[in-house]
């Protein structure tokens, strides 16, 4: 299939720690970029990531002048759907969205080109054959984290990690269904795990990026599966519901269990820190400054790059400790 977007140029790269995130509602510019209004439709607020997304977004926007009118899907399609409709029935100068799940967006985003509205992807991409669809994509590789996560287990797995059998035990929690970072980590962490033939992920389910979510499936695992070594979740949130449950079962998490995670938001630095979680992949939600750029050039109608990747880093329990202190969300 093809998938998603032709990547071409990694044409700007964010700097880590790029912007201040701000508090406010994020609505109303002070006009300096010759009022260009913004429609924004947001996942929802499921996780530590996605609130200091939205407060990147938000005061961006505001700093930027562009006047930002702002949705929350709650992590439905339909919502996001809607709300994108809602925006070209009020002709703002440009749509941007970081779509909950990857396929089903064509219908929506050929009415915004009919009503030549620019539509600017930000954080998660859409499985789409027609590129003309969109102006730009700015955000991860979510590729690039899962392999990171799964390269850091092929190098760290010890003695302490390995079953009578000789296996090591892997219960992965994904996040949204569909969603492209959900389906890219688990591509990425698999790639780089499969040749070892010792690493296995004996269950994987859905935690929708949530701690609750997080801290449900693996109560569920717990009881299921009786020697998990390993936990891999495609973000904090999740990672951090897990460490709930498996304090709640008697054990010691990053010691008993090895924890696995992405996005290093301040909760799961600090359980880093702490020594319950021994390895995040950095995931920056910053966007909302290049986000501005990308979205004033391409309503003046400049050409800009079809893809921007951010760039990230990672953190294992001694840096975590030395950055803890400067993490800005
Ligand atoms: O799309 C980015 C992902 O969505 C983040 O990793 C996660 O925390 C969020 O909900």
């Amino acid at each position: 299939m093809f998938k998603k977007i032709m990547s071409v140029t990694a044409g700007l790269v964010l700097a880590g720690g790029l912007a201040a995130c701000g508090s406010d509602s994020g609505s109303g510019g002070s006009g300096t970029s010759d009022d260009i209004t913004m429609g924004f439709a947001q996942v929802g607020a499921e996780s530590g990531w996605r609130t200091a997304n939205t407060k990147s977004i938000q005061a961006s926007a505001k700093e930027a002048g562009i006047d930002l009118k702002f949705s929350d899907a709650q992590q439905k399609q339909e919502n996001q759907i809607k709300a994108i409709r809602s925006y070209i029935q009020q002709k703002v100068d440009v749509i941007a969205f970081s779509p909950v799940v990857e396929t089903g967006w064509d219908t929506v985003l050929q009415e915004a080109k009919r009503a030549k509205i620019p539509v600017v992807l930000t954080d998660r991409a859409v499985d789409s054959e027609d590129t003309s669809l969109y102006a730009t994509f700015l955000g991860s590789d979510f590729v690039v984290e899962g392999e990171k996560a799964g390269q850091w287990l092929v190098d760290n797995a010890d003695d302490s990690d390995v079953n009578k059998d000789g296996t090591i035990q892997v219960v992965e929690l994904q996040g949204t269904t569909g969603a492209a970072p959900a389906i890219d980590r688990k591509e990425g962490f698999e790639d780089k795990t499969s040749a070892n033939s010792d690493i296995k992920i004996v269950a994987s389910q859905t935690g929708d990026f949530t701690r609750d979510g997080g801290k449900k499936v693996m109560e569920s695992f717990l009881k299921s599966q009786k020697d998990i070594d390993v936990v891999y979740a495609h973000n904090d949130d999740m990672g951090l519901g897990a460490i709930e449950a498996i304090e709640a079962a008697g054990k010691k998490p990053g010691v008993d269990v090895k924890i696995i995670t992405v996005d290093a938001v301040k909760d799961g630095m600090t359980a880093l820190a702490e020594g319950k979680i021994n390895f995040i992949v950095e995931c920056n939600p910053l966007l909302g400054p290049q986000l501005m750029d990308l979205a004033k050039k391409v309503v003046a109608g400049e050409e800009v790059p079809a893809r921007v990747v951010t760039e990230e880093t990672t953190f294992d329990q001694e840096t975590a400790k030395q950055v803890l202190a400067d993490r800005q969300y």
